[in-house]
């Protein structure tokens, strides 16, 4: 009676473990990758060895999520590790990867090609490394992308915008802090499309939130379809050699536009009266390139700003007007808190709402402003 019992027992954890073990039956071509992956490493090894051993699943190693469904891995998240070394071409085989998190930490080389092959990815992040090369034409087949970030790596070559615009998905690209050169492919030639057949071109990005690209060595003018992408929240081109005037329709299909960070190039002409249409803008960050003309006197419309510097350029009061005016309309953003205009021939009169400047102002800074009195 108490064998039979303990047979019974033991069948059940028999089976219990042969159940186990055969849910959590790892794939040989992830655990081979994976050690592949660990075995280009060359800091913090320690901590690797130790967490990712053969004798306990991948799924349960620190940095790895699997999927439910499959076990396969599903995400590596890696950040603030300070590992060093390079990027395994194995990665290619991670074929259930959605994310891939190694930003912060000291990879070098170039991205493999073989990110190209991750076609399920939806985010990339291997920002604050030190990785060189140029980005792999490869990596641009990947439909499914929605973020990728290479924030601060030592990244070269040319960025074409006709790769970028088969990432339909892609909702966010930040390569700021690179090197990235080339000329963003200017206005498209409308003349030569007769009939009114217009490409698309990046206008196809349909779901584009931010273009960051802050501290590049990108040359040429803003092209007009990057205004036309109506989902647009940051564009980012501080500090780069872009030339030519801010496209004429910016401000018209932006109506989710909250940033704009243009400081630090070689822009030229008016700051259109229009750009106050893209009513969500909370900062204007046109500082430092060769703009002319009049300050707009409604940025008052843009009702949520904070943040504007008109800073070191060649603005100038309404002709004729001794007051400068445009400060009257300031007055209706009642959340602004940094106003430079410094370094500008404004030549004029502060009036007396300025005093009515909004309470949150923080920074209003019209030095070397040719200020009267
Ligand atoms: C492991 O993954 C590879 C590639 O996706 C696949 O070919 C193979 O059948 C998988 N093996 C198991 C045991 O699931
Ligand atoms: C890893 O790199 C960091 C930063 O360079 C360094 O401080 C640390 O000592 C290195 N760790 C090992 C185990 O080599
Ligand atoms: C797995 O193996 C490592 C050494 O390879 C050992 O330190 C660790 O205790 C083992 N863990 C388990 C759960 O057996
Ligand atoms: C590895 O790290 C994970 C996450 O911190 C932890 O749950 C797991 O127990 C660790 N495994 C080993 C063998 O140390
Ligand atoms: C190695 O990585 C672990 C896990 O993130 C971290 O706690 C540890 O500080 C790292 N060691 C070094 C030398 O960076
Ligand atoms: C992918 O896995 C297969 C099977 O394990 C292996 O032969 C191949 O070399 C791997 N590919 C890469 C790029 O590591
Ligand atoms: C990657 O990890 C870092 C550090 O935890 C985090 O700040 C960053 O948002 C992560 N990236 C993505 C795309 O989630
Ligand atoms: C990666 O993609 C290339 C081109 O599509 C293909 O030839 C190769 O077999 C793929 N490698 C893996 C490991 O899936
Ligand atoms: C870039 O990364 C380095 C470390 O690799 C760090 O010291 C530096 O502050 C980072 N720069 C920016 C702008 O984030
Ligand atoms: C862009 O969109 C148009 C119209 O939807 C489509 O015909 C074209 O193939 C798309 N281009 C790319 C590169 O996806
Ligand atoms: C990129 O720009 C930086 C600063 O703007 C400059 O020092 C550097 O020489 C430029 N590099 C190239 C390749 O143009
Ligand atoms: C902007 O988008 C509209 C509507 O999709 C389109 O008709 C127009 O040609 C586009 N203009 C540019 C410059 O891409």
């Amino acid at each position: 009676m108490e064998k039979s019992y303990i047979l019974v027992l033991l069948l059940l954890v028999f089976q219990d473990t042969m159940f186990s073990l055969y849910a959590a039956s790892p794939n040989e071509t992830d655990i081979e990758a994976l050690l592949s992956f660990k075995h280009l490493i060359t800091n913090n090894t320690s901590f690797l060895s130790k967490n990712w051993t053969t004798n306990t699943s991948f799924c349960s190693w620190f940095g790895i999520t699997c999927s439910p469904q499959n076990k396969r891995v599903m995400s590596l998240n890696l950040p603030n590790m300070n590992l060093e070394g390079k990027i395994s071409p194995s990665i290619a085989n991670f074929s259930f990867l959605t994310m891939l998190n190694l930003s912060n930490n000291i990879f070098s080389g170039n991205i493999p090609t073989e990110i190209g092959n991750l076609s399920q990815l939806v985010e990339l992040d291997l920002s604050h490394n030190q990785l060189s090369g140029s980005i792999p034409p490869s990596f641009f087949s990947i439909s499914s992308l929605r973020a990728v970030y290479l924030v601060n790596n030592s990244l070269s070559g040319s960025f074409l915008v006709d790769e970028v615009k088969g990432l339909l998905n892609l909702e966010v690209i930040d390569l700021s802090y690179n090197r990235i050169i080339g000329e963003i492919p200017s206005r498209l030639p409308l003349q030569n499309h007769i009939g009114g057949e217009i490409p698309q071109d990046l206008g196809n990005l349909s779901k584009l939130k931010m273009l960051g690209f802050d501290f590049n060595n990108l040359t040429g003018e803003i092209p007009e379809s990057i205004f036309n992408i109506s989902s647009l929240e940051y564009i980012a081109f501080t500090d780069n050699d872009l030339s030519g005037r801010i496209p004429t329709s910016l401000g018209l299909q932006l109506p989710n536009l909250k940033g704009i960070f243009l400081a630090d190039n070689q822009l030229e002409g008016e700051i259109p009266m229009y750009i106050t249409n893209a009513a969500k803008l909370i900062e204007l960050e046109l500082a430092y390139n060769f703009f002319t003309g009049t300050v707009p006197s409604n940025l008052g419309n843009l009702r949520q700003l904070e943040f504007l510097n008109l800073g070191g350029n060649q603005l100038t009061n309404e002709p004729g007007q001794r007051q400068l005016g445009f400060l009257n309309s300031l007055v209706d953003c009642r959340m602004l808190q940094f106003l430079i205009l410094a370094n500008n021939p404004l030549n004029g009169f502060l009036p007396d709402s300025i005093s009515n400047l909004s309470s949150t102002i923080e920074m209003f800074n019209i030095e070397n402003g040719q200020i009267n009195g």
